[in-house]
């Protein structure tokens, strides 16, 4: 693989970042903002809430952007950062990443999903709102941890 296709991947590996990390803190943005208006104007929260629902295209999106860029640039270095720490640690983080962010994420939808259809009883609004923001934080902490490690390669 020639470098100019190297620095091609490269160049979409930040494109596909910039789409699932900035849609992932849009994500958190526009969830607190679903939960302020929902409690005075439900009509208006729904349209959040359709909104909130089509940011998950995006992350998706995003997220096979970074993968295929990722493994095309593995295809020419993987002998080199296979072998380093920064990269190891890196796809453990990946993995929390996708847990975190398809399954306990999707898991805080739909529990969102069954309180605006009325079947979530008062007391656990709360939760729901903390399970959201843990899920949202824990993403954010955790495309920071990799980007350090990427930026730096620690070995
Ligand atoms: C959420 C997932 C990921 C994020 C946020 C991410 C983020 C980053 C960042 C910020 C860089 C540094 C760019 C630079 O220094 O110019 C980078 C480089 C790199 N990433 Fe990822 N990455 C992710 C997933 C992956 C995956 C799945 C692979 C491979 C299978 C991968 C392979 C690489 C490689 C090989 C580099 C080094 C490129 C170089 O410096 O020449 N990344 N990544």
């Amino acid at each position: 693989m020639s470098p100019t296709l190297y620095y091609l991947a490269l160049v979409t590996h930040v494109a596909g970042i910039t789409i699932m990390a900035g849609t992932t803190f849009i994500d958190f943005v526009a969830f607190r903002t679903f939960w302020r208006v929902f409690k005075t104007d439900q009509p208006k929260g729904l349209v959040l809430e359709s909104f909130l629902y089509k940011l998950q295209l995006f992350i998706g999106i995003g997220m096979l952007i970074i993968l295929l860029s990722g493994v095309l640039m593995m295809v020419r270095l993987h002998e080199v950062w296979g072998a380093q720490l920064w990269f190891r640690i890196k796809m453990g983080m990946l993995v929390l990443i996708i847990i975190n962010g398809l399954i306990l994420r999707r898991t805080a939808g739909s529990k969102l999903k069954k309180m605006l259809a009325g079947e979530v009883i008062e007391g656990k609004l709360d939760g729901i709102k903390r399970n959201f923001t843990a899920v949202q934080l824990v993403q954010i902490l955790l495309f920071l941890i990799i980007y350090v490690l990427s930026v730096f390669k620690f070995n």
